[in-house]
């Protein structure tokens, strides 16, 4: 990478490995999100569509000061991998190929489905690792069997070591179901009482933790999309640190959080108060039914509870958000398909405490909205494994802006405003480029 096109980075790029190769993406579950993101960057190789939603095919940074301008694409400032070069594999608990599976889940039209038809026939998943326990509405088929978990975990490394032979870097996305929701006990404290947990057959260790484990012994990088404990205890960090496999997680941030994570931060830097937050849902596909049962919803419920609290810091502003009602509702309801709609009430109050209300009406889908993070995410996390600086600290935070219940060094609260998130990103590419940061301080214009 040129300086002189670039803006001013200087030795710290030159130490970044570049993308040279193929990048496979190993995709747990091939359902809705895992089909929508592989036949749309299918499609967008094949010029049929634009990579709509995705920071690292369209989005772009400034360089040095406003007067330069200099603002280039993020994909041209970073060197990521190129959407030619991903080779795409998966496991899944039912036999379906990539195109019988996207038919199913019904997000794109039959028509861009068909013209994808012979290479997405080609993706076909590896036997997963199931049990019905963790995901109590599904039933799989296409399962493997092991003596215990530490088997499983055996056999889903062998899995991504044959990948391996095949493409010169890997990374694993979490795509699957919601699992029912799980506390971190004695065994996720370290890696040592994690291995003892495997042998043991210990119940606190889901299906994820067994793909994310098998990802990180490999020293691939693991992105999880859902709301379950995967990587977010320590035994996951201490594995990610060691083996140089950068970790996030959890939850896409998509819909109705993201909405969140925009109109909080707005109130509270005009300093209004929020009495309550009411926010329903309804959605008709396999997700919807999954987080129909209890267990599973409430995972999502603890993911998306979060965010406001960290948002409003009650604490500091006791009189505008100390008795904030905020409620979430999921609602199954089968003839929406992927095409959610959210509903949120908000109930805010002003100047001498006079109450206003405003509602929003997010008619979203699904999916389109959480393929182009997950591509994002594979991207990003493939530049953190070439890059000295990144690959070794286990968390990214700077990618939480991805993610609903984002993932951080212990001690630290995790920051949820979607604009401070967008400026850490940023930030942290531009560091590692040994570009300049921007603090849109500004006073240098003024001199
Ligand atoms: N779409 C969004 O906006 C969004 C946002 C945030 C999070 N998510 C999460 O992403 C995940 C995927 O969503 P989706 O709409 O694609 O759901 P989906 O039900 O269409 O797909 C999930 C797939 O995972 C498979 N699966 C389940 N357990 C598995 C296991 N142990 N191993 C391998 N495969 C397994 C299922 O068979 C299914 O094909 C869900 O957990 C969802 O909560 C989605």
């Amino acid at each position: 990478m040129g300086t002189e096109k670039q803006g001013g980075q200087t030795a710290g790029a030159s130490k970044i490995a570049p993308a040279t190769g193929k990048l496979g993406v190993m995709v747990v579950g091939l359902g809705a999100v895992a089909t929508t993101f592989i036949a749309g960057v299918e499609a967008v190789r094949r010029g049929l569509a634009k990579p709509i939603g995705s920071m690292t095919q369209m989005g772009t940074i400034r360089l040095g000061k406003r007067t330069d301008n200099n603002t280039p694409r993020v994909k041209d400032f970073v060197p990521l991998a190129d959407l030619k070069d991903i080779v795409f594999t998966g496991w899944d608990i039912f036999e379906d190929n990539v195109y019988e599976s996207a038919s199913h889940a019904k997000v794109l039209d039959e028509k861009l489905l068909d013209q994808l038809k012979p290479y997405l026939e080609t993706i076909k998943p590896l036997p997963a690792v199931f049990d019905q326990y963790y995901v109590k509405r599904l039933n799989g088929t296409h399962i493997k069997k092991g003596k215990n978990k530490r088997d499983l975990a055996n056999q889903l490394r062998a899995d991504i070591q044959a990948f391996k032979k095949t493409v010169d870097r890997v990374v694993v996305i979490w795509c699957a179901s919601t699992e029912i929701y799980i506390k971190a006990t004695d065994v996720h404290q370290s890696i040592e009482a994690f291995e003892k947990g495997l042998d043991n057959d210990d119940i606190a260790i889901a299906p994820s933790q067994l793909y994310a484990y098998a990802a990180l012994s490999e020293g691939v990088p693991f992105a999880n999309g859902a709301p379950n404990l995967t990587v977010d205890f320590p035994a996951m960090v201490e594995l990610s640190k060691r083996n140089a496999a950068p970790i996030c997680g959890r939850d896409f941030k998509t819909g109705q959080t993201m909405m969140k994570t925009v109109l909080a931060p707005a109130f509270k830097a005009r300093l209004l108060g929020v009495s309550g937050w009411f926010s329903t849902n309804i959605l008709g596909n396999r997700d919807g039914e999954v987080l129909d049962d209890p267990e599973s919803f409430k995972t999502k419920e603890e993911s998306k509870l979060g965010s406001l609290d960290y948002i409003f810091q009650p604490e500091l502003y006791p009189d505008l958000y100390k008795d904030l009602y905020h409620k979430i509702r999921i609602n199954y309801y089968p003839p929406r398909g992927d095409e959610k709609e959210a509903w949120d009430n908000i109930d805010i109050f002003g100047w001498l405490g006079y109450p206003m209300q405003i509602k929003v009406n997010f008619l979203c889908r699904d999916s389109i909205l959480a393929a182009p993070i997950a591509l994002d995410l594979v991207l990003f996390l493939d530049l953190a494994k070439r890059t000295p600086e990144l690959r070794s600290l286990g968390v990214q935070e700077w990618l939480s802006f991805y993610l609903k219940s984002p993932q951080t060094a212990e001690g630290l609260y995790p920051e949820h405003d979607l604009f401070i998130q967008s400026m850490k990103l940023k930030n942290t590419l531009r560091h590692i480029m040994g570009a300049e940061l921007i603090t849109h301080l500004g006073l240098e214009y003024y001199d």
